[in-house]
């Protein structure tokens, strides 16, 4: 809407509540319904128009009580107004508080939690050396317990903050080549895998709109975990591709791991949900429920398919605006 018309119905607003007030009655509370009508109709939100029949209703009061029926039919009109206005400004309170509550969850996680976790590793790691020639056996794994715990709790705390940041930065849209995003992911995995070699298939050419930073978060939790649940796999196989099911792409990541039971299939995307113990592959428990976060801001789905002993793909989708 122009300004000009916006000043206009300003005008003829202001109008018909003088009209109101004047003793104009049903006829002029009608014109101002049709008023609001024709303003929320042509973009002017409620909330501004909440405002404009403030600005006027100061304009023609002043200091005056309003006689009883304007009183009445000015009620009328605001209290729509009124009433979405306050719901209004109390979401976006409520937004707010959450968002600040999020910002000190983070800042406490990263730094209240941090601090101490160091002072336990490097204590722990001084009597460790310390006392190295004056330990048994049983206290060395003890202390080597404390430093893994450690270790691992440090771990949590990082995957942990990752999460909790998913939704904070605004979501960027650009297009991004998720093949070489794969693929650099995997290599850098690959890096610390010096040991083993793995057959890697990546699809060229796939590309998304979406948020880089993002869908790289999510390659890395996929292919981390692809390639960790591929470990005991002698002949280790882990694909990247799309294919169109239903009329929508489907990207996938798949492998020929330990795989999984798929009545847990739901479960593993919630946070601290591993079905395969500490004990066995290390891991936080929080990388799918990363990538699932991901997919949600972009509007996607994702989910997973496996058997066990059979290998694992999941599969996601990042539709464009
Ligand atoms: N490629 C995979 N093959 C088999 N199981 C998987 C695979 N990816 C994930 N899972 C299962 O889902 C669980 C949750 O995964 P994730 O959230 O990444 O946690 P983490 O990798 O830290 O264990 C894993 O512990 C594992 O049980
Ligand atoms: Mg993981």
């Amino acid at each position: 809407m122009s300004d000009r018309r916006r000043s206009q119905l300003a005008h003829e607003y202001l109008t018909t509540l003088r009209e109101c007030a004047a003793g104009g009655g049903e006829r002029s509370l009608a014109h101002a319904y049709e008023l609001g009508r024709i303003a929320c109709g042509s973009g002017i939100g409620l909330v501004e128009l909440a405002t404009m029949h403030g600005v006027a209703l100061r304009e023609i009061l002043g200091t005056r009580a309003p006689p009883p029926a304007l009183e009445q039919c000015l009620v009328e009109a605001i209290a729509p107004f009124e009433m979405t206005h306050r719901g209004f400004h109390e979401a976006i309170e409520r937004m707010d508080a959450t968002e600040r509550e999020l910002e000190a969850f983070s800042y406490s996680v990263s730094h209240d939690l941090r601090a101490p976790l160091r002072t336990i590793s490097a204590f722990t790691q001084a009597i460790a050396e310390d006392l190295a020639d004056r330990l048994d056996d049983k206290s060395r794994d003890h202390l080597r317990r404390v430093l893994a715990a450690a270790a691992h709790m440090s771990d949590l705390i990082d995957a942990l903050l990752e999460l909790s940041q998913i939704n904070r930065a605004p979501l960027g849209r650009h297009h991004v080549d998720l093949s070489a995003l794969a693929a650099a992911a995997l290599d850098e995995l690959m890096r610390r895998e010096i040991t083993r070699t793995i057959e890697r298939v990546i699809a060229p050419n796939m590309v998304v709109e979406a948020d880089a930073r993002l869908v790289r978060i999510l390659l890395d939790n996929l292919l981390e975990n692809a390639v960790k649940f591929t470990a005991k796999q002698p002949a280790a196989r882990i694909e990247v591709g799309c294919e169109q099911q239903g009329g929508e792409l489907v990207f996938y990541v798949r492998d020929n791991g330990v795989g999984f039971d798929m009545k847990h299939a739901e479960r593993l995307f919630k946070p601290f949900q591993r079905l395969h113990g500490e004990r066995e592959l290390a891991g936080t428990g929080i990388g799918l429920a990363t990538v699932r976060r991901i997919v949600d801001r972009h509007g996607g789905r994702v989910w997973g398919e496996g058997a066990v002993s059979r290998g694992a793909t999941f599969y996601f989708t990042l539709p464009s605006r």
